[in-house]
């Protein structure tokens, strides 16, 4: 027993007192197990406590603040009985705050600083929803890479991303912050994001640790109102919901997020099922779960628990491992455990969760590794922001091109850019914005202003105020529908101009948590203003600046060129005219379908057949009698400068099973006069399954670039796992059975064959 005791203590300061001094010795997995072990055995049960309690440094409040003073926060810091903190941002802030528990606690167990870093820190990139739109994997690690680094330099050592909740309802104001409304898309994306966090090695000196959130459902919100209600039956949690959280466990994120929402009556942060069985159990994940922002303490009002006392009960049975500012772990953890209410080893299993990912990030080595100022000193922004324009400009999606209007000539005299967002440079920095500055985004109309030749005259004018009120990421927006002071200026300019460039859509909070609309048009009067400013000039490009699918019919009818620009972040201005002028070809693709009225919502083109799908000439068929059932733009849908016509899609067999895959083979030519690139997209459809399956399902796509005339062929290697689904016999499988197979540029144009699988 002596002789345990003795080796557990060596161990633990062989960990602890070596801090500083050997931070590149990569620590095996069972010597980091260890060393858990040794830790946790030394600490007291309010100790233990204390490492699954998450307090906010006070900026940026999602939630309702701690009831705790600031002064009781620094003696539980002082006192061990924190392990985590979120929002303390700067090399000295987080210095200081690991200086309080490295100082005077007994334990000296580091903490872990939480920041939502959601699309870059300082050099903002595209929103998610809009870098999704390129459908470049390396880009999106890339730019996630950035972000870990402007973090590291901040003393911020863990994003709250990526979030990877798919959604298929544009009212849902967060739909700005996943990869939109297909699983795989999203799967692969999450993927890359961690991937650029975390690198090969959360122990190298610029990696932070990721977060997969919202376990699970929250995209799927009723109504598209956030924080509601999420009904959700077993084939679409299984089949829509959770790859892309499975695939995040696989590609080993450091930390997950639960999520606000009740699924079927039982809210996620007390949901024993997903979080515990499923998650820690049958996917055999090792990381520590956050909760949201008070969703433990939430589940009183939810309904699910009387108090915080049972809420924290609740949670930790089902597996919470972390309370963010929620203050009912650390009222009443421990009392649970001390009148047997709780099992004390599931605090265990919390804290030696959390404690892994702290050694893994290399804190029990050297506790102030981010708190270095070094790491600033060493970073050119300017280089950042222009990976920043790359990707944005990746991420434009053309959806109308007709007159040729673009790319614009460099002969077009006169350039008209109109809208109350053509010279903001604080929409394109959208939402979720971390310490990207307010008003820091290059404009449409200084991206354009630098991008033409000194012949073309570039006027402005606002036509009209989107919204009255100050912007922040809690206040209410307060949006125009009143003031048509700027109109007749504005019409002014597009009867003396060649060419108008509107620039219309949202203001920087219109999506976002919180931010649920019932209508997605063009707010306030900028409806109004593009018909007024189309009677006199209809040589219009509408340039969106937009954080989710917009209702946007009136404009594909009558407007020649449409361009969806999304939130682009700093360099938005530049990328926009990098596309209007042809430097870049555009070549996004939408990860989520633009419906015709917001009435179609939810909409995706993964849907299922129906029993009724057609009826000869009946109305009892699954459709509306006003307005058409499919996308005004589908999912995949994005146009380029050139032309890529799609050769016949060929099979190396039409039978295949577990043992012989086959592929599928198509040729694609660039039949324009510009170099172009197209995202091939790959579809499959299993005809008949044990529970309904969707009409087609995205399981792979191939970015392929080609000079004027150029063909290439592409190849994508069926695998049985592309067919498996979860069936009703509760597992995931393949059916025997017939399939369909489709390839093409977007979700409905597309070359199709079939095939058979047997196993
Ligand atoms: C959001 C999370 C976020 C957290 C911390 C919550 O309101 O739902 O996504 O990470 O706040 O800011």
């Amino acid at each position: 027993m002596k002789k345990q005791t003795l080796y557990i203590i060596t161990l633990l300061l062989s960990c602890l007192t070596t801090f500083g001094q050997n931070s590149k010795i990569p620590s095996s997995i069972e010597n980091i197990e260890m060393k858990i072990d040794s830790v946790l055995s030394l600490m007291t049960l309010e100790e233990k406590v204390g490492q699954l309690v998450q307090y906010n440094g006070s900026w940026d409040l999602t939630g309702p603040a701690s009831e705790l003073g600031s002064k009781q926060k620094e003696d539980n810091l002082k006192n061990g009985l924190v392990g985590s903190m979120l929002n303390v941002l700067s090399v000295e802030a987080t210095r200081e705050a690991q200086k309080l528990v490295m100082e005077n606690s007994r334990m000296k167990i580091p903490l872990i600083f939480g920041y939502d870093v959601i699309h870059g820190y300082k050099t903002i990139f595209p929103i998610p929803l809009g870098e999704t739109a390129s459908w470049d994997l390396d880009a999106m690690e890339r730019s996630a890479r950035i972000a870990a680094i402007e973090s590291v330099a901040e003393g911020v050592n863990w994003t709250f991303s990526p979030m990877i909740d798919v959604s298929r309802d544009a009212r849902w104001g967060r739909i700005m912050e996943g990869s939109g409304e297909d699983p795989y898309l999203t799967s692969v994306v999450g993927v890359a994001k961690i991937k650029g966090y975390q690198g090969d090695d959360l122990a190298g000196d610029l990696t932070i640790a990721a977060t997969a959130k919202h376990f699970a459902g929250y995209g799927f919100a009723e109504a598209g109102r956030d924080y509601n209600t999420v009904n959700l039956g077993e084939n679409e949690l299984q089949n829509s919901v959770l790859p892309p959280f499975k695939a995040a466990a696989e590609a080993g994120v450091a930390t997950f997020m639960n999520s606000f929402n009740e699924i079927d009556g039982i809210p996620s942060t007390g949901n024993k099922y997903l979080q515990r069985d499923l998650l820690k159990g049958e996917w055999d994940w090792k990381g520590f779960m956050v909760s949201d922002w008070a969703s433990i303490t939430e589940m009183i009002d939810h309904g699910f628990a009387k108090d915080k006392k049972h809420a924290a009960q609740i949670a930790m049975n089902a597996g919470s491992d972390m309370d963010m500012e929620g203050g009912a772990y650390e009222s009443s953890l421990a009392e649970l455990v001390k009148e047997g209410s709780i099992e004390e080893t599931l605090i265990d299993d919390a804290v030696k969760r959390v404690l892994r990912v702290k050694f893994k990030l290399g804190l029990f080595e050297d506790p102030y590794k981010y708190s270095n100022p070094d790491v600033k000193k060493n970073i050119s922004y300017e280089d950042h922001r222009k990976e920043a324009r790359t990707i944005a400009a990746k991420s434009i999606v053309l959806l109308k091109n007709e007159k040729q209007l673009l790319p614009i000539n460099n002969t077009v005299k006169s350039i008209a850019v109109i809208g109350p967002l053509a010279n903001d440079k604080d929409a394109p920095i959208g939402n979720w914005r971390a310490q990207g500055e307010a008003n820091s985004a290059v404009s449409v109309l200084e991206g354009i202003k630098g991008a033409v030749n000194k012949n073309t005259k570039v006027e402005y004018a606002l036509g009209t105020i989107l919204g009255t009120s100050e912007r922040s990421f809690l206040l209410p927006l307060d949006i125009n529908t009143s003031d048509r002071s700027g109109f007749q200026a504005a019409i002014e300019l597009a009867k003396n101009s060649e060419l108008v460039v509107m620039v219309l859509g949202e203001d920087a909070f219109q999506a976002g948590e919180g931010r649920s609309q019932a209508k997605i048009g063009l707010a306030g009067l900028q409806q109004e203003l593009l018909e007024e400013i189309k009677k006199v000039n209809s040589n219009i490009v509408l340039v969106l600046i937009n954080g989710r699918p917009m209702e946007i019919s009136w404009a594909s009818e009558n407007l020649p060129a449409i361009v969806v620009a999304w939130q682009l972040g700093s360099e938005s201005g530049n990328a926009i005219a990098d596309v209007l002028f042809g430097k870049y070809n555009p070549s996004g693709k939408l990860p989520v379908s633009f419906p015709r009225l917001v009435g179609q919502e939810p909409l995706y083109y993964n849907q299922k057949n129906t029993g009724r799908p057609t009826n000869g000439e009946h109305v009892t068929y699954s459709h509306y009698t006003d307005v058409k059932k499919d996308a005004l733009y589908p999912f995949g849908y994005g146009l380029s400068y050139t032309q890529f016509e799609y050769g016949d899609l060929s099979l190396s067999r039409t039978e295949m099973n577990s043992e012989n895959n086959i592929e599928a083979t198509i040729t694609i030519k660039n039949t324009g006069k510009v170099k172009g690139k197209e995202v091939v997209q790959l579809y499959l459809q299993d005809i008949i399954g044990s529970r309904t399956r969707p009409v087609k399902e995205l399981k792979g796509f191939q970015l392929v670039e080609l000079e004027p005339g150029e063909s290439k062929t592409v190849t994508f290697p069926i695998t049985t796992k592309m067919l498996e689904f979860y069936t009703a016999n509760r597992v995931w499988e393949v059916e025997d059975g017939e399939f369909n197979i489709f390839v093409g540029g977007n979700s409905i144009d597309l070359k199709s064959s079939n095939f058979k699988f047997k196993n």
